[in-house]
């Protein structure tokens, strides 16, 4: 599967990072294929986060997630899904490898900069959560 689905989340918007964040991913091979600025409402994140709703900072998660404007896109490389796992790095910065995305922007393990799907079947999912199928045929 060639595409995948990231999320620039509110804390690297609001520092002033998205860009930054744009320019690591198209350095490390992406072709960015859809791309847009929005604020989710609590309904919208709780519907995105659903797998997570029985967890302890599900509520937190989602006050977190609304917080600001995040910025989804659909990524495209070979083998896109762990290809991006890779480059961004593990959910908790401090664990985070040198040179990742979260180990350069993220602030914590709740507030990590980016998003990205953790599986073909949840990319297809959440790409089609932010991006009609209209608008990913137009591009
Ligand atoms: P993400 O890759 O978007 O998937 C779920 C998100 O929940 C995760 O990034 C973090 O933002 C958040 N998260 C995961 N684990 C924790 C945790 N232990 N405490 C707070 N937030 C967490």
């Amino acid at each position: 599967m060639k595409h995948t689905l990231a999320i620039i989340k509110p804390d690297a918007v609001a520092a002033g990072r998205a860009g930054a964040v744009l320019a690591h991913l198209e350095e490390a091979g992406f072709r960015i294929r859809a791309l847009r600025m929005t604020r989710l409402n609590p309904d919208q994140a709780e519907a995105f986060y659903a797998v997570h709703r029985e967890r302890p900072f599900f509520q937190s998660l989602v006050s977190f997630m609304t917080s600001g404007p995040v910025v989804p896109m659909v990524l495209e490389a070979e083998n896109a899904v762990p290809r991006l796992r890779e480059v961004i790095g593990a959910t908790d910065p401090a664990e985070a490898a040198e040179g990742t995305i979260r180990a350069l922007y993220a602030e914590s393990k709740e507030r990590n900069a980016i998003h990205a799907s953790d599986s073909d079947e949840n990319a297809r999912t959440e790409i089609a959560f932010f991006f009609s199928r209209a608008e990913l045929l137009a591009l």
